[in-house]
């Protein structure tokens, strides 16, 4: 096979990769190549691949050590802890919770002392329009802002909560997942550990900054939420059966597209890396972590959650 090619997508952020089959294990100047190629671009799309949930996890492990989604484990695959279904083709006759995941503007795992550094999703069904993703490179965000404001926000610390997940969930698993994720906070600009950039870590499911009030946090929030998508800040993907596309959680946004036909079928495979411990709970007194298992132990959940 010729060497891998890399190739933008957009001035924004992402490029394909093309020329390597990821089902193979990748030798290590391949992967260099890739490292760095993601550290350049932020989100990397791979086309033409051919996976199932374990080669997607092994592929995985070469970016860090692997999520088990004990946070949210309600969106797993019924058969490996480590993926997540984004996937409205019924489970069981039932319709899985990972079906509308993701749909507002965030960073993954945000509302987790320990946000994720990589994501990975592989689709294996798409429908016949609509369903995209779409990202924004949170660098490019932050170095827009004027130099006062990045003054200001590099001071600042946000509150990020699990209340503020997209809408379209389930009130008992919302609940749940309320219980078991209690807010967090992170710096509002983070400093990435290999290439050294600043990069805006303010989203959608920030509710506050530390120290001010909601009615003071909520403009900027806004604020910085609605900078943050511009169309020059951003890469729409137009998913492909068979794409395995890969972010930076640390220095990128994104959003599912909610916009296609409920009877056609969007099938994916998610799986993440666990980034640095970057965060402390709001309320000093918890003691990490809070899992399913500690909840249920405390009747506080249905153990019936863990199979919906
Ligand atoms: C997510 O991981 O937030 C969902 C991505 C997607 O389904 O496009």
């Amino acid at each position: 096979m010729p060497n891998i090619q890399i190739q933008p997508v957009s001035y924004a952020l992402g490029a394909r990769v093309t020329n390597i089959d990821l089902s193979k294990p990748v030798s290590s100047s391949d992967l260099k190549m890739i490292q760095d190629a993601w550290t350049q671009h932020v989100v990397l799309i791979f086309p033409d691949q051919k996976l199932d949930p374990k080669l997607l996890i092994e592929f995985t492990q070469n970016f860090g050590e692997l999520d088990n989604y004990a946070t949210q484990p309600f969106n797993r695959h019924p058969e490996h802890d480590e993926v997540m279904l984004l996937s409205n083709k019924p489970v069981q006759g039932k319709i899985h919770p990972g079906a509308n995941n993701g749909q507002n503007w965030h960073t993954d795992l945000s509302y987790t002392i320990r946000p994720a550094k990589a994501t990975m999703v592989y689709c294996i069904e798409k429908p016949s329009v609509g369903g995209d993703t779409m990202f924004a490179n949170m660098y490019a965000v932050y170095e827009a802002l004027s130099p006062k404001m990045r003054e200001f926000l590099d001071g600042l610390e946000g509150i990020n909560d699990v209340g503020l997940v997209s809408t379209r969930r389930d009130p008992a698993i919302l609940e749940a997942f309320k219980r078991m994720n209690p807010p967090v906070i992170h710096p509002a600009v983070r400093t990435h550990p290999v290439s050294g950039r600043r990069a805006l870590y303010v989203n959608e499911r920030v509710r506050s900054f530390a120290g001010m009030t909601e009615a003071e946090s909520k403009p900027l929030i806004r604020f910085l939420c609605d900078f943050s998508v511009q169309p020059r800040f951003v890469y729409r993907h137009q998913w492909s059966v068979g794409d395995l596309v890969v972010w930076d959680n640390r220095c990128a946004i994104h959003l599912a597209v909610g916009d296609y036909n409920p009877a056609e079928y969007r099938h994916m495979i998610r799986t993440s890396t666990m980034g640095d411990y970057i965060g402390k709970y709001e309320d000093p007194h918890i003691k990490p972590p809070m899992t399913m298992d500690h909840l249920s132990h405390e009747g506080q959940v249905g153990v019936s959650l863990l199979h919906d």
